[in-house]
């Protein structure tokens, strides 16, 4: 298979179309047996559930090129599993998590050509996710959904790559308590939108969230977890209900544990905290791990003592560790890594 003419290297983290992507309706009380399209257009009513009461929720992964030329995809159950969750909580049919591994399968497979070289610094990150596509006018969930899959060759999240960014402490809430942070819903991520805009006004990379109840916790950014670590080197990750459970963070604190023999632990933890961490990330399937130099919370700095130059030390242990799996060059926890067999 010829790979596309594509300037892999140079990517950003951005849409580009590519050739199929996976359409299943779920009509009448049942999924249909779904199949991939050419059409990269949706049609639908002016009064699809979706468009009015954001009754939609969706999914992030990647498709790799291993050393040895292999296809893969990491984990793609939890995807589906936490897609389930995602579907339930917001009044929609989930969607078979079998047939979501099935879907990630074809997808990939179908543009193969699409999935950067290995060594490209670039991969194929896959975008399932599903919406009320019949009229909804009465506040209430809608009878028919479409469930779709489309792939997008991507480079870095953040500008610059592994270089350090700049955050805020933001004064607005991503999530409510007892609300659906926790979830992959659209509406999150409508919500962060006047948040991040801000934040890239004032010149910051991303916002961090606190807990919208007591506003004196660490909650996530609007699309990664944080991992911290201690200057006696120990892994520390937030623990909050209404925060994302992120895929690479819960590999993350196994890879720290099993892989780099650190002491790692997800619990509470508060802002006053941050000052005295060595090393702070985000990590997730996007950001992979970008490191954070710098959080500024109205005018005060932290200063993390990693800099603004380089990620820490343990931050680079975590993401070579975790990026060498993803690749193929160190050997995978059971179950990982999910081969494409084109
Ligand atoms: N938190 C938020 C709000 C996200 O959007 C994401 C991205 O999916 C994550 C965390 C990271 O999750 P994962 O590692 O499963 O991609
Ligand atoms: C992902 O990491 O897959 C996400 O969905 C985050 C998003 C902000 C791009």
């Amino acid at each position: 298979m010829e790979k596309k003419d594509i300037d892999w290297s140079n990517l950003g983290f951005g849409y580009h179309k590519t050739d199929k992507r996976y359409v299943s309706n779920y009509v009448n009380g049942a999924w249909d047996n779904g199949a991939l399209t050419d059409d990269d257009t949706i049609t639908m009513s002016e009064c699809a559930g979706v468009l009015q009461y954001a009754q939609t929720c969706f999914e992030g992964l990647k498709a790799y090129t291993t050393e040895d030329g292999r296809i893969v995809t990491f984990r793609p159950d939890l995807n589906a599993a936490r897609m389930y969750d995602s579907a339930k909580r917001l009044e929609m049919p989930a969607f078979p998590k079998e047939r979501f591994v099935e879907a990630v399968e074809q997808v990939v497979k179908a543009n193969a050509a699409y999935v950067p070289p290995y060594g490209s610094g670039a991969t194929l990150y896959i975008r399932p996710y599903m919406f009320g596509i019949s009229p909804v006018i009465g506040v209430k969930p809608a009878e028919d959904y479409q469930f779709r899959m489309f792939t997008t060759p991507v480079g870095p999240y953040f500008k610059g790559g592994a270089k350090p960014i700049t955050i805020k402490v933001s004064d607005f809430d991503r999530a409510a308590p007892n609300g659906t942070g926790h979830i992959k819903a659209g509406l999150n991520y409508a919500m962060s939108l006047h948040a991040i805009v801000t934040a890239h006004q004032e010149g910051f990379d991303e916002n961090m969230y606190l807990d919208p109840k007591t506003r004196t916790k660490v909650e996530e950014t609007g699309g990664a977890n944080f991992l911290f670590v201690t200057k006696d080197g120990k892994v520390v990750t937030p623990k909050s209900g209404s925060i994302l459970p992120s895929i690479t963070r819960r590999s993350l604190v196994y890879v720290a544990k099993e892989y780099l023999g650190l002491e790692a632990e997800e619990r509470e933890v508060y802002f006053d905290e941050v000052k005295d961490f060595a090393e702070c990330g985000l990590c997730g399937t996007a950001a992979v791990i970008s490191p954070v130099g710098k959080i500024v919370d109205h005018g005060k700095e932290i200063c993390f003592p990693s800099g603004m130059e380089e990620m820490g030390e343990i931050t680079k242990k975590l993401y070579e560790t975790l990026t060498g799996i993803q690749m193929g060059r160190i050997e995978a926890p059971e179950g990982w890594v999910h081969e494409i067999k084109l």
